[in-house]
């Protein structure tokens, strides 16, 4: 065996697949002008790393369970003025993930919660962050299946390991007395160890009647805010964007509208 399959063996071995892959046209390449071995190592060691790097977040990704894949660089951020995007750059840095703290998105159906969670969680699976994402509902199911099958302690330390939990659309369905427990727990075990990111169309001020009282409402929501960046969005809804600028061009040449 010579000195060149061995060497493609070894990277095979190491699983450098991206070195591997590139190897041959890249000797070919620099034939003519052989570059300084250092050279040659780190352009070799840097494709891989970025090949790695991407294959790493693919693989975060699928296991985030994210309901669509938009990226921060998809967000019209001239249709929702009321947000800051100096503020949610600065939140894609991923130092709350560092801080242990929290986000929460609060404002109406549509302006945009879920699209910044997703951003922020694919941001995150790219810095090798693990991410789950779930609605409130399927999360209360989760909890209370495993409660009723005597794994609640297992689930918790399951739902823990994530470095970031998305917990999508708190308040449009209300949680029994059961669900705000097992919530509040799970919420309990995150705090101060592990960001969680929120989106919720109910103001904070009424987060007592989406959970089983004012107490239970009051210990989630003391726990979620003391480390938090809390992000309202005040706009218009997105999914109406068309038919709103459709009636605004009707509007203009003088079209009757219904
Ligand atoms: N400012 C925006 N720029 C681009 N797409 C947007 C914007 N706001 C919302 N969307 C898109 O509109 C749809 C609804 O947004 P979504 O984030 O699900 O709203 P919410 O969670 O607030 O109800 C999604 O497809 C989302 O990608
Ligand atoms: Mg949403």
């Amino acid at each position: 065996m010579s000195n060149y399959t061995k060497l493609l063996k070894n990277l095979e071995d190491l699983k450098l697949d991206k070195m591997r892959s590139m190897l041959p046209e890249y000797l070919e390449n620099i034939k003519k002008n052989p570059p300084h071995i250092i050279d040659c190592l780190l352009k070799l060691t840097e494709e891989e790393i970025k090949h790695q790097t991407v294959r790493a977040s693919e693989t975060l990704i699928r296991a985030a369970a994210f309901p669509f894949k938009k990226t921060l660089e998809d967000f019209d951020f001239d249709f929702q003025p009321s947000i800051n995007k100096d503020e949610i750059y600065d939140l894609a840095t991923l130092r709350f993930v560092e801080d242990k703290s929290n986000i929460l998105f609060v404002g109406n159906s549509g302006v945009g919660k879920t699209h910044l969670a997703v951003a922020l969680g694919i941001k995150a699976t790219e810095h090798r962050y693990s991410v789950y994402f779930i609605t409130c509902h399927a999360l209360i199911m989760k909890l209370n299946k495993a409660q009723k099958e005597n794994r609640l302690d297992k689930m918790l330390r399951h739902m823990c390991q994530y470095r970031i939990l998305i917990i999508d659309e708190i308040g449009y369905l209300p949680v029994d007395k059961e669900g705000s427990n097992l919530f509040f727990q799970l919420i309990n075990i995150r705090y101060g160890n592990k960001s969680t990111i929120i989106t919720t169309n109910m103001p904070f001020s009424k987060w007592s009647d989406v959970f089983y009282d004012a107490t239970l409402a009051n210990a989630v929501l003391d726990r979620l805010l003391h480390y938090s960046s809390v992000i309202r969005i005040t706009g218009n809804s997105y999914r109406i964007k068309d038919k709103v600028e459709e009636q605004d061009t009707k509007k203009k040449i003088g079209g009757n509208y219904v």
